[in-house]
């Protein structure tokens, strides 16, 4: 069975990016040219999923806008002969099609998943979080994608991450059975460092089997009081039915404000038109002293 549908969480408040996202979701703040969750959006597309579960709050509409037309825009743009910014607004309402479920209450991010649990009914899935954009070679969630679809099982995307970060992350215990892909035994959410079975941590990148769902439904509410997705996911691995992919490629965490600085540098270098002055000034930056 093919994997067609992704489910976008947006409906967290993004407190570690305040004050920027006290009135602009966090997934709307622009990463070079285009805000996070286009690329998020991107990445499902070169995919091949074709359909974006957004799983959203009341205050947050103005993400499922952006994958809409504007028409009023496009007709500016039209009138006043700037066909290429026309294409290139036009596009992004052409690229998947947008589902939107509501998230009523913050419950955590098992709940958020378990939100769209109709929408997806009885079909594998994705799940992408908007604060890790993935870029490589091939895109992200494919990796995994490719492995679900040929062991007929659930797949969570993992990165070693030093042990200090540990305690970020849902940190899997596994065995590796073949190049990079591992089958997992058991898995912490946010473990402290001396409680972490390894420091392979998963990052925002899933593709699940819809058994996930019998699991959610029976999970208590788990660390930081939230119904986390790591506990129905460790129930699967018990019954040897989730495996690990180590994900190839570069990673960004946007909402660690470094992470966020740097993937900004990083797009706006791959920019011929920018390239040179950039790397002037930022060379400028960093020999004045502070
Ligand atoms: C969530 C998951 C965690 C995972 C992380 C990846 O945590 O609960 O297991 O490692 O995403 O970004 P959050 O960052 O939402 O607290």
């Amino acid at each position: 069975m093919q994997v067609r549908k992704v489910v976008i969480p947006v409906a967290g408040w993004g407190t570690r990016s305040l004050p920027a996202t006290k009135n602009i979701p966090k997934e709307m703040l622009p990463v070079y040219k285009k805000p996070g969750v286009q690329y998020i959006v991107e990445e499902a597309m070169y995919s091949g999923l074709t359909d974006v579960v957004f799983v959203n709050n009341q205050n947050k509409k103005i993400i499922e806008d952006h994958f809409d037309y504007n028409w009023a825009l496009e007709d500016l743009l039209e009138r006043t002969g700037k066909t290429t910014l026309l294409e290139e607004v036009r596009s992004v309402a052409e690229m998947v099609n947008i589902i939107s479920v509501r998230q009523k209450k913050q419950l955590g991010l098992g709940h958020a998943v378990f939100c769209a649990r109709e929408i997806i009914k009885n079909e594998p899935f994705a799940v992408m979080l908007g604060d890790d954009l993935m870029f490589g070679r091939e895109p992200g969630i494919k990796q995994l994608m490719d492995v679900a679809m040929s062991e007929n099982m659930s797949v969570v995307g993992v990165m070693e991450v030093e042990s200090d970060k540990v305690s970020s992350y849902g940190i899997i215990q596994g065995e590796e059975f073949a190049p990079g892909i591992f089958r997992v035994r058991s898995l912490i959410e946010k473990p402290k460092p001396a409680q972490a079975p390894s420091r392979l941590a998963v990052v925002g990148r899933y593709v699940l089997m819809p058994e996930v769902f019998t699991h959610l439904e029976g999970t208590e509410p788990g660390h930081g009081g939230e119904i986390q997705i790591t506990d129905a996911l460790l129930a699967m691995a018990r019954k040897n039915r989730l495996l690990a992919v180590k994900m190839r490629g570069m990673r960004f965490d946007v909402g660690d404000w470094t992470d966020y600085l740097t993937a900004n540098i990083y797009f706006a270098l791959q920019d011929e038109t920018l390239r040179d002055e950039l790397t002037r000034k930022l060379k400028g930056l960093l020999s004045c002293p502070s």
